[in-house]
């Protein structure tokens, strides 16, 4: 019983994540259990949208009150919104929506919370002791594979963190407009496997290469991957990508795109119901469905 049939009626509240494709989603999962464990009287569905104005227009009921934006809509999601988020307005992209009771839109974007949360928790956990208060990204070399939506977050998140941020993608003057935003350098995704002016660098990538069914791609060279101390992928499905396998080959830290997702998902579950997320409850099930 995913979506909790036996407790929709009037007072449901409709969540969705918002994306094309959309199938490989585990977001339903996660949602629906998390709502029903919490008691709270939701449901959330996967939503396959061509147009997230269209879909927004037909689908204005006070009832349809949250949503997750996937790729490719989280800039689209963004323009049909009537407030937008600092942080959100500031990378161009939101990962979430909530309808206000006044029906006005606002757009957040909590992927950054999500991914720099994690990367930050396995550079504490490998460097040992903490270094005070500080975040363990500061001064480090953060190479962000990727310049749409989740590149920009990680971008926005690195220097939020005092890292210097580095923008590696497959176009350059979209690698060029954001790293001049967040007051980094750039660089395409072919000049990235002779790219390592240094050792002990932080990786994310945050574009689909390497994604379920093309699981034989990836973005950077083994090779180059030994100039990394960590890498991150946001993709996750599969958990462990060809990225992965070979950055945990070169004995750099992995962090799972899963990470990533949970740490975002309790964020999320908090806008969408005001409750407390079930943290272990998420974890559960989406160790069940990966
Ligand atoms: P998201 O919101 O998940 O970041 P997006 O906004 O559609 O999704 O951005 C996709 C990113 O992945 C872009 O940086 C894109 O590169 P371009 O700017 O050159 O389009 C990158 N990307 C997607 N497919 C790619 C591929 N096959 N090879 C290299 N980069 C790719």
């Amino acid at each position: 019983d995913l979506y909790n049939f036996r407790q929709i009626g009037p007072d449901t509240k409709v969540h969705g994540v918002i994306g094309k494709p959309i199938g490989h989603s585990k977001s339903p999962h996660l949602y629906n259990a998390a709502f029903k464990s919490a008691g709270f009287n939701g449901i959330y569905l996967p939503l396959l949208v061509d147009s997230v104005s269209d879909f927004l227009t037909t689908y204005s009921s006070p009832d349809f009150v949250g949503y997750s934006y996937t790729i490719p809509h989280k800039e689209a999601g963004l323009k049909c919104c009537d407030e937008i988020d600092p942080v959100a307005k500031a990378i161009g992209a939101i990962s979430c929506m909530i309808r206000r009771p006044d029906g006005k839109l606002m757009g957040y974007n909590v992927d950054y919370l999500g991914a720099i949360a994690a990367i930050e928790e396995a550079l504490r956990a490998t460097n040992g002791a903490s270094n005070g208060s500080g975040s363990p990204l500061a001064g480090k070399l953060f190479v962000v594979i990727g310049a749409g939506g989740a590149g920009k977050a990680l971008a926005y998140g690195g220097k939020e963190k005092g890292a210097r941020v580095v923008v590696a993608n497959r176009t350059y003057e979209k690698a060029k407009e954001l790293a001049n935003k967040v007051g980094g350098d750039a660089i395409t995704l072919d000049e990235l496997d002779d790219f390592h002016p240094e050792d002990g660098m932080i990786l994310a990538n945050t574009t689909s290469v390497g994604m379920k069914p093309n699981t034989d791609l990836t973005p950077i060279s083994k090779k180059a991957l030994s100039h990394y101390s960590l890498v991150f992928d946001a993709i996750y499905t599969p958990k462990w990508t060809r990225l992965l396998q070979e950055a945990q080959e070169s004995g750099a830290t992995v962090v799972f795109g899963t990470e990533m997702f949970i740490n975002q998902a309790f964020v999320q579950f908090e806008r969408f119901t005001g409750l407390p997320a079930p943290k272990e409850q998420i974890r559960e099930v989406l160790a069940r469905n990966t």
